[in-house]
């Protein structure tokens, strides 16, 4: 049942290709001009009476929806505010029939996500569902519903639903912005062109496994473990610590790399890891000043970067390369890694990976 995987994770992890392919399948024009959902047939009218639109979710899936946010106001150009649904359910949200809530859960059986989506219907929003369960309670209480097709995830530490959230959170805000159309021609053709290519890219990242374990066995028995990032790469950071806490049971704390100094510096000394992800061109050298603050204070550094650059090896200890693409779809490649360093480190200590203490695949509880 393990495809000869000793873990379920592992499994997961490695199905990635397949399970990304296959949420994509037929949801890309031939041409490569527009994203088609068929299950939602929009118009233009309808997606401009929305406002506001909430990202409602849990853990990883609440992750993906911080990837959704920018995919969404980035190409459509509509404002989006993520919540963790068990905050949102409780402070009053400001909504109106003109807000559109997504809810974001695998399962979809997550029972403060449900209450979330049920609170949101009653003050008047419209309400869509991304879930990898056909016929799972949320998607039955949703307005609409787009599925994942990851397959059955078994392991308590999402993967592949993390990565096929963000492609349907990034056909959603292309959807969009076809029908609004924030998106110049020429551009959309660009980047569903380079997300037709995302599954081959992902499985080419998924071949270089040995450094990564190599890290693992060296940085496996440290206490504290840090992730850094601007933009994409700190919402991949946030993902990435998760992973690594709840598997692995390492504190792991991840910081947007600018706001380093305003408190968390002081815990970076000497021989503390560090990962830090510049895969953001937009703001790379203001993330390679951060991560030369971090090495001024003797931390290791553990880079992730786009194949090609050449600066990110001068100042980290170590850098792992991930395939180049647009910087909107890197997060699709530079999780890969970070899984992957989580899995290991778990490995190495021995930790019970697909069944990590205290926690449950789906959490029907409040
Ligand atoms: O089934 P859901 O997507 O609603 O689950 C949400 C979280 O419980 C889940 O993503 C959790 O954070 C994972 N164990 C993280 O790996």
């Amino acid at each position: 049942e393990k495809g000869g995987y000793e873990h379920f994770m592992l499994k997961e992890i490695h199905e990635q290709p397949k399970a990304v392919r296959d949420t994509l399948a037929s949801r890309i024009a031939k041409d490569n001009s527009a994203v088609v959902l068929e299950e939602l047939s929009w118009t233009e009218e309808y997606v401009n009476s929305f406002s506001k639109i909430f990202i409602v979710a849990c853990g990883t899936a609440y992750h993906a929806g911080l990837v959704g946010k920018y995919y969404i106001e980035r190409l459509a150009r509509i404002p989006v505010e993520v919540d963790i649904a068990s905050e949102f359910r409780y402070r009053q949200p400001i909504i109106d029939d003109n807000t559109l809530c997504i809810v974001v859960s695998q399962s979809g059986e997550t029972s403060d996500t449900m209450a979330a989506m049920k609170e949101a219907k009653r003050l008047g929003a419209k309400t869509l569902a991304v879930t990898n369960v056909v016929g799972s309670s949320i998607a039955r209480e949703a307005d609409q519903v787009i599925y994942t097709m990851a397959g059955p995830e078994i392991a308590v530490a999402s993967t592949k639903a993390y990565t096929t959230q963000l492609i349907v959170m990034f056909l959603l805000g292309a959807y969009m912005a076809g029908l609004r159309g924030t998106v110049a021609p020429r551009r959309m053709k660009e980047l569903l062109g380079k997300l037709r290519e995302i599954p081959s890219q992902i499985s080419e990242t998924l071949e270089d496994v040995e450094p990564i374990k190599v890290f693992a066995k060296k940085y496996g028995f440290n206490t504290d473990v840090f992730f850094i990032g601007r933009a994409l790469d700190y919402e991949v950071a946030l993902e990435g610590s998760l992973k690594l806490k709840e598997i692995s049971y390492i504190h792991a704390e991840a910081y947007a790399a600018g706001e380093l100094k305003h408190g968390t510096l002081a815990l970076i000394t000497t021989g503390v890891p560090v990962v830090a992800l510049a895969t953001q061109k937009s703001v790379y050298e203001k993330t390679l000043s951060n991560i030369k603050e971090v090495k001024a204070r003797d931390a290791v550094v553990i880079g992730i970067a786009a194949e090609g650059d050449t600066e990110l090896t001068k100042y980290a200890d170590h850098v792992i390369f991930v395939p180049n693409t647009d910087e909107l779809l890197i997060p699709l490649l530079a999780v890969l890694p970070l899984q992957l360093l989580s899995y290991y480190t778990a490995i190495t200590r021995g930790a019970d990976v697909d069944k990590p203490r205290n926690l449950a695949k789906s959490v029907t509880v409040e």
